[in-house]
């Protein structure tokens, strides 16, 4: 089995890689990524050598680099992680968001449905259902309500997988996941961002009151269920992935500074983000029934192993904090911090 794996060198995609070594060490991966700030060939340092981990340098949306991809590595599947991820940036600027996110996945579709390959995993988001109230939780015929450019730009890329499948006869399967954390996040999102300021004594910047709640997932589950999925999956239908595990941002923010015993004092509240999703819940329950996945790892445990990582590895985050991101970090919360309360 060949696997193209876009985007493997983000996050979720450089767990995902090594997941797939581990788990069918007999799979030759070929991992395309074009090394935005987010991806960074030192998450896979393990593999350094390997045959059967194969990198290349590239975009998504380069029609004749994916062709040619796909056509010498012989592609049976593709897993497609590659996007521009995070909501912040995509309110200071949209328009990347729309030409990685939809245009690169177009490319890459296009490009499948030509060099008939034979199974598409599109990895989706549950921020294309928007926001819930207090109560319930999003099944997969939940309607598509996205608040940001970002949300909407892979409300677009899964729509368009999936019209890929009922217009053409791809085999395109899409997964629509809750927030994930573990190791190799880059620093911008919140788990990581405020581990790493609690970690320098530096203020915590909590949007809006705090009460926003997410559903989280250990990155390790997500990669099993997208295994399973690429395996078990019905074409032409959509898994909602989710780890049962709702919190409050605060609740949160207050038990990573309580592990890494730093002061209360450290969280500030500062202007909430536009558009800000209140609430996310996912009902896994059509992913627990048809691949037979369920989460592993507790919250709590999780939660302090990611903290630890984070302690035991600042070479990694210091390293990813270049330049680049003290400029994003100064345009994106210099003026909330400096009116923030405490
Ligand atoms: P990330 O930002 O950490 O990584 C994205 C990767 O894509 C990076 O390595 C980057 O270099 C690469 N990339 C960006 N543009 C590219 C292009 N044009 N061509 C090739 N490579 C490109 O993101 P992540 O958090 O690992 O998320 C991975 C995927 O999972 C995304 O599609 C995201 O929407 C989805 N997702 C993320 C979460 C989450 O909580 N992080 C939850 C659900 C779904
Ligand atoms: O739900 C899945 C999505 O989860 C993925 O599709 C996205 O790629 C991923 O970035 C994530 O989106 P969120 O916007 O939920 O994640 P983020 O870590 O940016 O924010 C989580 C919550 O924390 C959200 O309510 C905003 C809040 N927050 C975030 C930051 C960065 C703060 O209060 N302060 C911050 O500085």
């Amino acid at each position: 089995m060949n696997v193209l794996v876009t985007g493997g060198c983000g996050f979720i995609g450089s767990n995902l890689v090594k997941y797939l070594r581990r788990e069918r060490p007999q799979w030759t991966i070929v991992n395309l990524d074009n090394l935005t700030y987010a991806g960074n060939l030192e998450n896979l340092a393990e593999l350094e050598g390997d045959p059967r981990h194969i990198f290349v340098r590239g975009d998504i949306g380069e029609r004749s680099l994916i062709d040619d991809l796909i056509g010498a590595h012989r592609v049976d599947a593709v897993m497609h992680l590659a996007a521009e991820s995070h909501v912040d940036r995509s309110i200071l600027g949209p328009a990347l968001f729309i030409h990685t996110n939809v245009l690169g996945t177009q490319v890459l579709l296009e490009a499948c449905l030509q060099a008939r390959v034979g199974r598409f995993l599109m990895v989706s988001t549950d921020e294309v259902y928007g926001s819930l109230g207090p109560d319930g939780a999003f099944i997969e015929s939940s309607p598509l309500a996205p608040s940001s450019p970002y949300s909407a730009s892979k409300a677009a890329s899964d729509l368009l997988a999936l019209a890929y499948h009922r217009t053409f006869g791809l085999d395109v399967l899409v997964t629509r996941c809750s927030n994930n954390y573990g190791c190799y996040q880059f620093p911008e999102k919140l788990i990581p961002l405020m581990i790493v300021n609690a970690l320098h004594d530096e203020p915590l910047p909590v949007y809006g009151d705090g009460g926003n709640v997410r559903d989280w997932l250990n990155v390790e589950d997500h990669c099993q269920a997208l295994l399973l999925a690429l395996e078990r999956g019905r074409a032409g239908e959509i898994y909602n992935i989710g780890g049962g595990a709702e919190r409050k941002n605060i609740d949160i923010v207050r038990t990573i500074l309580a592990l890494l015993k730093k002061p209360d004092s450290l969280i500030r509240f500062v202007k909430d983000r536009p558009g800000h999703d209140r609430r996310y819940a996912i009902d896994p329950s059509k992913a627990s029934a048809e691949l037979g996945w369920s989460p592993r790892h507790s919250f709590e445990q999780g939660l302090e192993e990611t903290v630890q990582w984070y302690a035991d590895h600042p070479h990694w985050w210091q390293s990813v904090k270049s330049g680049a991101y003290r400029q994003y970090y100064d345009k994106q919360y210099r003026a909330r911090l400096d009116t923030a309360r405490p």
